[in-house]
């Protein structure tokens, strides 16, 4: 059988940071309550000048590097983002472009924070047709543009943020002991469309309505709940036990929900790769910037069994198990 490999990955971070107490002196907040409730002491912001693509654009660089091949061999460029350069066109031709990728196809994904396992989904399912061989995935966000930087309720969690995989197809056994994407699974349920959204520039906003807007209660609670139950189902259809796991790289959306959800699962903390402290929630780039980290600090290691699991606006959830 095809399986889905990853072959190199790669992240960046924009040069400014900006901390909790930076951001008391912008808003009624501090930096124990921020803390506190979330996790997070920093956030990373692009500058002026600094788009998506051009985030997109550095992580894809380390990712090719990392993974030995030429641009010019991938097959196809998917990035996921919410927060893409322009409404068309995408954000992913523009890094096509800038990485000279001249034999591929490029397209944006749209499911906000769970953007990157919706991305690997879909490139697994390109590479299982035995068509594409190697294809690009990147998370990229500058959610410090759609923040209301005067809503403290919004404004104290989120940072930007790029970074990348290579898929590449590999001849495989049907086990769970080769290298490569083992089980992944997507879900949707757009009743919840109005509990965390944003109207941008949109043809249907106002003036007042361009930014984040969040139920934060609501979230929380469906965030525990739905990554809870998609773990389980995708652990079940792949006949690993939770005990098999070695590393599991959630959404860093904030570390109370992190803690919960592994609580729910019984899952070791110290097994739990987070980064949201240093880099609060970078939507769709949290989780392969999580992971890159991780391979880079030497925790991750080739052979490891992987779960990644986000949770969205939408509200959008997935899974992935992977042996790297
Ligand atoms: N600093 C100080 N006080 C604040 C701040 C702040 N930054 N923000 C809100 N408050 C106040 C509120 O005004 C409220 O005051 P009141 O009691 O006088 O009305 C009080 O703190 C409690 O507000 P709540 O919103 O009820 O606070 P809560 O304990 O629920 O914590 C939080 C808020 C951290 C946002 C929490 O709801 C949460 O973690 N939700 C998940 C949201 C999330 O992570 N979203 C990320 C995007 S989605 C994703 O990526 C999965």
């Amino acid at each position: 059988m095809i399986k889905s490999i990853i072959k190199g990955s790669g992240s960046y971070l924009p040069e400014k940071v900006l901390t909790n107490h930076d951001i008391a002196k912008m808003v009624d907040t501090s930096h124990e309550w921020i803390f506190e409730r979330t996790g997070i002491t920093q956030r990373h912001i692009a500058s002026d000048n600094q788009f998506t693509s051009d985030l997109a654009y550095e992580a894809a660089l380390k990712a090719i590097e990392s993974s030995g091949i030429h641009a010019n061999e991938l097959d196809l460029i998917l990035l996921a983002t919410s927060t893409p350069d322009q409404v068309f066109p995408s954000t992913a031709v523009k890094v096509q472009h800038m990485i000279g990728a001249k034999e591929s196809a490029a397209f944006d994904l749209h499911a906000v924070c769970s953007g990157f396992v919706y991305g690997l989904t879909t490139a697994n399912a390109f590479i299982k047709t035995g068509e594409y061989k190697k294809i690009l995935v990147i998370g990229a966000e500058t959610y410090s543009r759609i923040i209301n930087w005067k809503d403290r309720s919004t404004c104290i969690l989120f940072g930007d943020g790029a970074g990348a995989f290579i898929l590449e197809a590999a001849e495989s056994t049907d086990d769970n002991l080769s290298a490569g994407i083992l089980k992944t699974r997507i879900k949707s349920d757009g009743q919840y469309a109005d509990k965390l959204y944003c109207n941008g520039s949109s043809s249907s906003n106002d003036e007042d309505d361009r930014y984040i807007q969040m139920n934060g209660r609501e979230v929380y609670k469906h965030a525990v709940e739905k990554q809870t139950s998609i773990v389980n189902s995708v652990l079940l259809s792949s006949g690993l036990t939770i005990d098999k796991i070695d590393w599991f790289v959630p959404h860093q959306a904030n570390l109370r929900i992190l803690d919960a959800t592994a609580k729910k699962l019984n899952f070791p903390k110290e097994k739990i790769i987070i980064t949201v402290g240093e880099h609060a929630n970078t939507s769709s780039a949290s989780i392969p910037i999580a992971m890159d980290c991780a391979i880079k600090d030497g925790k991750i290691k080739r052979g490891d069994v992987i779960m990644l699991v986000s949770f969205g606006s939408g509200f959008t959830w997935g899974a992935t198990i992977l042996r790297y």
